[in-house]
């Protein structure tokens, strides 16, 4: 399955169908970002835990990629979307999945024009009922007014959870690598933190070192 059979736009942008066969390209994606390799890439960091700084699980992992990514010379843009007023998508299709989004909170002003202009995604998320978190959600939803021009993109998720059954991360791995799989994004790293349900046990955790690393490797 590819983009296009997900959600289609014709060629003026102005009319979205779902599920249909009309095999029109979801945007023009003719200026598309070329992903830069090796050292210097652009890195958009999305946490969404409404805990603080400092007792966030999800965010501390998020703070060890960073000081990993920043030590190999990656410029890092952090946003935190439990603190920002966001808006969810209203399904208006007043974008046409490649325009302005009828609001303009700090998704469109500010998190957007860093997520078109980056090379790598990561997204920072607790588990809640095993997915993302709704802040979560509601930035990933807001990609549609931009779909075909987040392509090409690399992209990371750091994720925390209390519990540390086997399948505690299942549905929201397969929720994530789905997405990665329609947003023709390339995987770069996932840590799944279990049993990581406070700061002490996260800071404890084999689950720092592993995001430090994959970002020191980038
Ligand atoms: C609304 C809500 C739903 C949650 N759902 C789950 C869950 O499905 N599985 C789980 O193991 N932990 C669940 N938790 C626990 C959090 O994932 C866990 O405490 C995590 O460490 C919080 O990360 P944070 O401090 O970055 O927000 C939930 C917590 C909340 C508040």
């Amino acid at each position: 399955m590819n983009r296009r059979e997900f959600l289609k736009v014709t060629c003026t942008g102005a009319i979205t169908l779902f599920l249909s066969g009309c095999g029109l390209a979801a945007a023009d994606d003719s200026d598309k970002k070329i992903v830069s390799e090796g050292k210097g890439m652009k890195i958009v960091v999305i946490n969404s835990s409404p805990h603080a700084d400092r007792e966030s699980t999800s965010k501390y992992l998020s703070q060890r990629f960073s000081e990993g990514a920043k030590s190999a010379g990656h410029e890092i843009f952090t946003f935190d979307a439990a603190a920002e007023e966001i808006n969810p998508c209203q399904g208006c299709d007043h974008c046409g999945m490649d325009g302005d989004c009828i609001f303009s909170d700090a998704i469109s002003e500010k998190l957007m024009p860093k997520m078109l202009d980056a090379d790598l995604l990561v997204l920072v998320t607790p588990l809640y009922y095993f997915g993302f978190s709704a802040q979560m959600k509601t930035v990933i939803d807001r990609f549609y007014a931009r779909t075909g021009r987040l392509h090409g993109k690399k992209s990371l998720i750091l994720a925390t959870a209390w519990n540390t059954a086997d399948w505690t991360f299942t549905s929201l791995k397969t929720h994530y690598e789905t997405l990665v799989r329609y947003m023709e994004w390339q995987d770069v790293g996932q840590v799944y933190g279990t049993g990581c349900g406070y700061r002490s046990a996260v800071e404890n955790s084999q689950f720092g070192d592993a995001a430090y690393k994959i970002g020191a490797s980038l």
